[in-house]
């Protein structure tokens, strides 16, 4: 089987940032690439942070901490990309912008490489079966924060080869993590499950049926979640909510995946959670409180 030694991590967000890092933390050479220096420079702020409080901890040593952050080069050229053995996408929930990506990267990218998407909800044969590769392309799904979640699944595309699909299998498990095989169906296992259960919550919300943080509580306490659903709404972000919303309803045409007005709402008002410092809750003050304006 190819062995993967070199991993390109494109986006460098949430998710992206998150992958970089524990790629870079089991051993592989990361090759990380943002649209420019800002978005780099947050991106590794981020890496840097989580690595200086793991060795304040005690959970790490300087040493290791300085080595994985010396794995992992940075770029806003996809040409830099061209001999990983491995290319993970991790941009914005978008089918056109990531067909865009890969179109580029496609051509760039030596043709033994896998690719992956970490699309949270996107079937992945519609990006696979772009490329030049359908039979090395996978979905390699993450959970936020990337860092601490123990699950990837893994999405094997009708297309997609044994070998390809046993390699991510490898590559998951080499990050430690519990890698879980399954079928190329929008939204996969988790967000399937968790993503209505977000939406009812906003709903149950709308209704009256408690206020923000009564439903968040009341799962906390009753149901030993450690985030309410509605924290964990902004905690994902609702930009990217709202576009798994969308898939969801397009691929099944069921309610339970359709956006609620309210959630709507806060998407125009530009309120995506805790990035953007609002969203079922206020961000700006010592802890979050409710949002008033919702
Ligand atoms: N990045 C990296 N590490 C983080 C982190 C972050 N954003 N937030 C917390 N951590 C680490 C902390 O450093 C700490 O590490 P340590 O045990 O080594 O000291 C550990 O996680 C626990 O953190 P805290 O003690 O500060 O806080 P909690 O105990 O409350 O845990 C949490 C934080 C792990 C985020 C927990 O609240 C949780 O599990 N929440 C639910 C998260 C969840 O459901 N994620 C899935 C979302 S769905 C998804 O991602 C799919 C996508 O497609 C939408």
């Amino acid at each position: 089987m190819a062995e993967i030694k070199r991993v390109g991590v494109i986006g460098g967000g949430l998710m992206g940032h998150g992958i970089a890092q524990v790629s870079a933390t089991a051993g592989y050479d990361v090759v990380l690439r943002e649209v420019d220096q800002g978005a780099i420079d947050k991106c590794m702020g981020k890496i840097q942070k989580q690595l200086a409080r793991a060795v304040e901890k005690g959970k790490s040593t300087q040493e290791d901490a300085d080595a994985i952050l010396a794995r992992i080069t940075t770029t806003s050229d996809y040409g830099e990309l061209a001999d990983c053995d491995l290319v993970i996408e991790a941009i914005s929930e978008s089918l056109p912008a990531k067909l865009e990506m890969w179109k580029e990267v496609d051509a760039i990218v030596k043709p033994e490489a896998f690719f992956a998407s970490n699309t949270s909800s996107l079937a992945i044969i519609d990006q696979a079966a772009q490329t030049s590769r359908p039979e090395r392309f996978l979905g390699l799904h993450y959970f936020n924060p990337a860092q601490v979640m123990k699950l990837v699944e893994v999405i094997r595309a009708v297309t997609t080869s044994d070998e390809a699909f046993e390699a991510g299998l490898e590559f998951a498990r080499s990050q430690k993590k519990l890698a879980i095989p399954t079928k190329d169906k929008a939204g996969f296992i988790v967000n399937r499950l968790l993503v209505p259960y977000m939406l009812d919550a906003i709903r149950a919300y709308e209704e009256g049926v408690g206020s923000v943080d009564e439903i968040d509580d009341a799962m906390k306490a009753g149901a030993g979640h450690p985030m309410g659903p509605l924290t964990l709404a902004d905690f994902v972000g609702l930009d990217t909510m709202g576009s798994i919303c969308d898939v969801l309803f397009d691929e099944f045409r069921e309610r339970r995946f359709a956006q609620p007005p309210t959630l709507r709402k806060m998407l125009s008002a530009g309120w995506y959670g805790r990035k953007t410092g609002k969203g079922f809750y206020d961000y700006s003050g010592e802890s979050p409180v409710p949002n008033p304006g919702i």
